[in-house]
Formats: structure tokens, C-alpha cells, sequence
């Protein structure tokens, strides 16, 4: 039984007790479960999507039976750890039973494990993967996200399948698929192991390619647009395939074909990750020939159930715990073929 099912036949009481139990800060109101949500950034794409989500799942628990109001303190880091560091400050100051952590800076997270362990609060990191030996170095610490050796693998594999039923995507008839990476930002978890790992599977899937460049764009539709039509400019009709560490990169590398008005016929195959709303649109609207479903629904839901165990002590056995401390969602192959199933129709 999923955690907060569990928690919402506590009586206010009992779960009150439970909140002394976990002995957060400041106490917070008899019977309010608050918990406090910082993220890297509030205007990136698939943040802000999963965010939506784990709102409307809290919305949806507060609807239920449950006599325990669960609030949220929200935050934006704005792309400053030190800024973070702050935030998760006051959230405890301000009496959050737990604290969800979207690092900024994924190797910097001694300050707020420090600040969280001195309060006993537990800290949910998530999307933005901390090393082990930190994840490890206090027992209220978990981490919720996808496993991105997984995602690359599918995006590799996706393509590869794409490349043999439409032969002409090798525009230049040399055999050999000329593709550029578009890659995420330098130092996330994601971008390293999605970019060699799709690479490797297009390899293994037995494709012949040739890679011309690969550019960074930190997960953003306007920057990746900018360096599309740097290599645009750079080799012409010659790129065959776009790899792109997120949707939001995919769709900028389309702009920049909008952009220089290239005919449908010279534009190569583009590929995502995420199936953020506008991902699923640009497959729709064939932009991209596939991306790679990035759990956000889950992430959100396992935040919550795993934020409610862990201020609670309640349920915590009923989750599924790797190590004790992960939770990781899969990944899933999208094409025109399946979209149908994601989307607003996703469960
Ligand atoms: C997503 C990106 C997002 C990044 C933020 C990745 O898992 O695929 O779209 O920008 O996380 O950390």
C-alpha cells in the first residue's frame, strides 16, 4: 500500500505523534505535514512539468480522507547553490517536516546535508543526481529519479530502429549516418551518460555513423537553436541525425530549421528525451521522430509517498527502496507509434 494511502487512515493524532516522532525544527501546526521543494530552476521545461504533477498529487491527498493537511513550501534556486543552501534554511526554520532537493550543483550538496542532519529533517534529492558517498553519509537521505543509462540506451536503440525503416534519413547515400549531439549541461549526470550511451547503442544496433560535432546547450530550447545554426552554417545538409539530451534541445534544433527554411526533405531525424507537453507535440507533429518518456508522474508521486513516509515514519517498508535509498523510475520508448498512450491520456 502506497505510503500516503496508508496515511490517509492516520488519525490526526497519530500522525501528529509521528511528526514529533521525526523531530523536525520548528514545529509546524498539530497535524500539518509541511514540506519544503527547492529546484534548480523553476523555468526549465521538465522541472516545471513535474512539479505541476507533485502539486497535484498533494492536491489530491489533501482532497482524500486524509485529516492531516499536507502543505508545500516552494522555492526557487534560480541557479544558485548558494541561494539553495539558504532556502533549505528557512524551510526548516520554518518548520518543514522534510526537505525535496533539486540541487543546482550536484557535487555541492555538503551544506544543506549538513544544515538538514544538525535538524533531523530528511532531505528527498531528486533529478539532479548527488554522488553516493554523499547520498550515503546520513541515513535520512534519499534520492528519486531515472536511471540515465537507460534513457540513452532507448534514444540509441530508437533511432537505430527509425534509421533502418527509412533508409533515406542517410541523405548523402555514403552508408554511414552523419549526426551532432546536442548535449544538456557539463556535469549532470544525465547529459555525460546520455550522450556516450545513446551513441553506443546506435553503434552496437549496427549502424555505421560518423559524428561531426557535439555542442553544449544546458538543457535549453534557445541556446540549442543558436548552436544548431552554428552547425547549420557550419556543414550545410550534412547533418543526418540530431541526438539531443532533452526535448527542449530537440525542439531548438527544429527552430533552427525553421528558422533557415530548410525544406522538409534536407532536415535530418531528431531526436529527444523527456516527453515533456511540447516533446509529445513535436512528435506528433513529426519535429522529432521519437523521444524517450521521462517518468515525471512517477518521480512525483514517489517524491510525495517517499516525503510522507519519511516525515511521518510511516510506510516506509512499503516503498521501493534501493539500498534503501533510491527510488528510480524507467524510462520508455515514445514514437508515432505509441503516442497515443502518454500524454493527457497517461496514467
Ligand atoms: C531532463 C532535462 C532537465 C534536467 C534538469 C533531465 O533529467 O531530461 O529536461 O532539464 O533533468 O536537471
Amino acid at each position: 500500500m502506497k505510503a500516503w494511502r496508508r496515511l490517509i487512515r492516520m488519525t490526526a493524532a497519530a500522525a501528529a505523534a509521528a511528526l514529533v516522532f521525526s523531530g523536525c525544527g520548528a514545529s509546524p501546526g498539530a497535524g500539518d505535514i509541511r514540506i519544503g521543494v527547492t529546484v534548480y530552476d523553476e523555468y526549465d521545461t521538465f522541472i516545471s512539468e513535474l512539479m505541476e504533477d507533485f502539486m497535484e498529487d498533494v492536491a489530491a491527498v489533501n482532497a482524500g480522507e486524509l485529516e492531516t493537511p499536507v502543505s508545500v513550501v516552494r522555492s526557487n534556486a534560480a541557479q544558485s547553490q548558494i541561494t539553495q543552501n539558504e532556502q533549505v534554511e528557512q524551510m526548516i526554520a520554518k518548520g518543514c517536516s522534510v526537505i525535496c532537493v533539486n540541487l543546482v550543483d550536484r557535487t555541492d550538496p555538503s551544506m544543506i546535508i549538513e544544515t538538514a542532519r544538525e535538524a533531523d529533517v530528511p532531505v528527498i534529492f531528486f533529478n539532479r543526481e548527488l554522488v553516493e558517498e554523499d547520498l550515503m553519509s546520513w541515513n535520512r537521505l534519499y534520492y528519486v529519479g531515472a536511471d540515465a543509462f537507460e534513457s540513452g540506451r532507448i534514444q540509441g536503440r530508437t533511432a537505430a530502429a527509425y534509421i533502418r525503416e527509412h533508409p533515406e534519413t542517410d541523405r548523402s547515400g555514403d552508408g554511414v549516418i552523419q549526426y551532432v549531439v546536442l548535449e544538456g549541461e557539463a556535469g549532470h549526470q544525465d547529459s555525460i551518460v546520455r550522450s556516450e550511451t545513446s551513441v553506443n547503442a546506435l553503434i552496437e544496433e549496427g549502424v555505421q555513423i560518423e559524428k561531426l560535432e557535439s555542442a553544449i546547450a544546458n538543457w535549453n530550447r534557445a541556446q540549442a537553436r543558436n548552436r544548431m545554426e552554428q552547425m547549420i552554417d557550419s556543414y550545410g545538409e550534412g547533418v543526418e541525425l540530431v541526438l539531443a539530451n532533452n526535448d527542449d534541445m530537440a525542439l531548438g534544433a527544429a527552430d533552427a530549421f525553421d528558422s533557415r527554411e530548410i525544406p522538409e526533405e534536407d532536415r535530418p531525424a531528431i531526436i529527444g528525451i523527456d516527453g515533456t507537453k511540447v516533446g509529445l507535440e513535436g512528435v506528433r507533429n513529426g519535429k522529432l521522430i521519437g523521444t524517450v518518456y521521462n517518468d515525471k508522474e512517477g518521480q512525483a508521486r514517489a517524491m510525495l509517498d517517499l516525503a510522507l513516509a519519511a516525515a511521518t515514519g510511516e510506510g516506509m517498508e512499503d516503498l521501493p527502496l534501493t539500498d534503501g535509498k533510491y527510488i528510480r523510475l524507467p524510462y520508455s520508448e515514445i514514437t508515432v507509434d505509441n503516442i497515443s498512450r502518454f500524454g493527457e491520456e497517461t496514467p
